[in-house]
């Protein structure tokens, strides 16, 4: 029998984990080659984390932190730390792109993978939890579909 639509499915916690899981690998990928790249090879590295890196702190600015209504202050608190790291990581981005000098585009794009990576841990170990507490499992799949549609994905229903 099918189920109801709020009974099925990835919620958005589901996929954003996902998309950690997929953004990780990449950067894996990235690094391992890393140390032998020139000035443009690291600035295209650059390009394909911000694309993904971009899609997904958007997704999280607007579906995750911008959805609930009532959460307790401390909550809020560890929502507007991950949104300032979304900047500061989208800061980092804009840096690596203006560097001249191989070495220091290297630096750059370091310093975001460690940041990235301490942000994803972050999430996963406290902020997703909070969200599942505060948030409603169907509000959360509700807005996992949304986010699927963003994403022209099919979800299964
Ligand atoms: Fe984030
Ligand atoms: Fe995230």
């Amino acid at each position: 029998m099918r189920k109801p639509i709020t009974e099925a499915g990835a919620d958005l916690i589901d996929l954003l984990l996902g998309e950690h899981g997929c953004i990780l690998a990449l950067m894996a990928h990235q690094e391992r080659r890393m140390a032998r790249m020139s000035l443009r090879e690291l600035q295209e590295c650059g390009a394909a984390l911000e694309a993904v890196l971009q899609a997904h702190a958007l997704e999280e600015d607007q579906l995750l932190f911008g959805a609930p209504g009532e959460l307790p202050a401390a909550v809020r608190g560890t929502l507007q730390a991950m949104y300032g790291e979304h900047q500061e990581m989208r800061a980092l981005l804009e840096e690596l792109k203006k560097q001249r000098q191989a070495v220091r585009a290297r630096a750059s794009l370091k310093r975001l993978m460690e940041l990235a990576r301490e942000h994803f841990a972050i999430e996963e170990r406290a902020l997703f939890g909070l969200m599942r507490q505060w948030i409603s499992p169907e509000k959360l799949r509700e807005l996992g579909l949304l986010y699927a549609r963003r994403r022209g994905m099919q979800l299964p229903g």
